[in-house]
């Protein structure tokens, strides 16, 4: 290790991707357009290694995430690894292709906690979010299997125009699952959602509105449920340090092996990704260009450059300064010193001009191939 790589701080959490295949199409899901075929998955050795790997890199925290993990038939045997080198195992699932034996299996097998999203308080609209019939009422009977095996459940709630006004009723439904926490968190503009935007941005009236109930719950829930709320960017004043500040805290490993700063990270440009198959965590995590191209501050623009939040929000979210400013070292837009920033405005007036939600927007549902472009 180098004398600059000893400076930089181990990772936290590893969140695995183990495969892009889900059953359900959500409109916001944070995988990239191009989703991983199940012929390019590492296979059960591979991510066994992996995590070994992140367990002596001083990796705490192993996330199975997706698509949807269950879809792995191996999924307890990774589960039992990671237990037996020390990480503690945290699957986030969408409940559906979950069942009471699986559930009671991954328990013994030492799994530590499960997160389950859910798309809404109301069965009816939270399938047509999820494009998939009777995924309500899976998730009903998953939560109920997660709790009844003594694992602890979060719940994970994205926010959105179709179930904005239900915001505090998805806290309620939390509890109503046996949930001990719930995340509440609004959408966040890249990928499916990016492509979505129109359909999924709330007005700025019914954000604050949502925002406002949520915050109330907390005081009723209070030593009930913990409620983590992400507001939403858009109607932010500073952006947040997205994953907690580049190649500081955590990485993404993507069914293939390629090992990411975020999720979204695939569509800066320039950046080359190594993969787990030919270099080490280590590796990867003190030497890759990748994992230095935005690390701490040096990188850095005006206004961030000098400005004294910089080692708070370190810029904010380098993917979304893409989308929004066209360059990645741009301060996130989201900033209200961004020079930028009147587009973030611009896409909220949008919003806000736009129709209070009382039809069904059209979704572009994640799927493994994009629609080709109307004429
Ligand atoms: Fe954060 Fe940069 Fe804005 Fe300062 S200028 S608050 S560092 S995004
Ligand atoms: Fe990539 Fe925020 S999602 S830095």
């Amino acid at each position: 290790m180098s004398a600059d790589a000893k400076k930089i701080p181990t990772p936290v959490g590893l969140l695995a991707e183990l495969t892009h295949r889900c059953p359900l199409g959500c409109p916001y899901c944070s995988n990239p357009l191009a989703l991983e075929p199940r012929a390019d998955e590492l296979d059960t050795a591979s991510w066994k290694d992996i995590f070994s790997q992140a367990a002596a890199l001083g990796v705490l925290h192993a996330h199975f995430s997706g698509g949807e993990p269950a879809a792995r038939r191996d999924l307890v045997e990774i589960v039992a690894h990671c237990a037996k080198v020390g990480l503690y195992t945290n699957l986030i699932t969408s409940g559906v292709g979950l069942t009471q034996a699986l559930v009671k299996e991954l328990a013994d097998a030492g799994l530590d906690h499960a997160q389950l999203s859910i798309q809404d308080s109301e069965a009816e609209s939270a399938d047509r979010i999820a494009g998939y019939s009777g995924a309500f009422a899976r998730k009903r009977a998953a939560a109920e299997w997660i709790t009844q095996a003594g694992l602890p459940l979060t719940v994970n709630a994205v926010i959105h125009r179709a179930n904005v006004a239900r915001a505090g009723k998805m806290v309620e439904f939390a509890v109503a699952l046996g949930a001990r926490r719930v995340e509440v968190a609004h959408t966040q503009y890249y990928g499916w959602a990016m492509i979505n935007r129109a359909a999924l941005m709330p007005t700025a009236a019914q954000a604050e509105a949502a925002i406002a109930e949520v915050e109330a719950l907390r005081k009723t829930y209070a030593g009930v449920i913990v409620i983590d709320h992400v507001i939403p960017d858009y109607h932010a004043r500073y952006p947040k340090a997205c994953m907690g500040g580049w190649g500081k805290r955590g990485l993404n490993v993507t069914p293939s092996g390629k090992a990411l700063p975020c999720h979204a990270a695939e569509t800066i440009p320039g950046l080359e990704f190594w993969n787990v198959r030919e270099h080490s965590l280590e590796d990867i995590w003190f030497n890759s260009a990748a994992f230095n191209a935005f690390r701490g501050t040096d990188w850095m623009r005006e206004p961030c450059r000098s400005c004294e939040r910089k080692t708070i929000d370190y810029g904010g979210c380098r993917c979304q300064a893409l989308t929004l400013a066209g360059d990645a070292r741009e301060a996130d837009p989201v900033c209200h010193l961004s020079p930028y920033h009147a587009k973030v405005a611009e896409i909220g007036e949008v919003a806000a001009g736009s129709k209070e939600i009382d039809c069904e927007p059209a979704y572009v549902y994640r799927r493994v191939k994009l629609p080709e472009p109307a004429e």
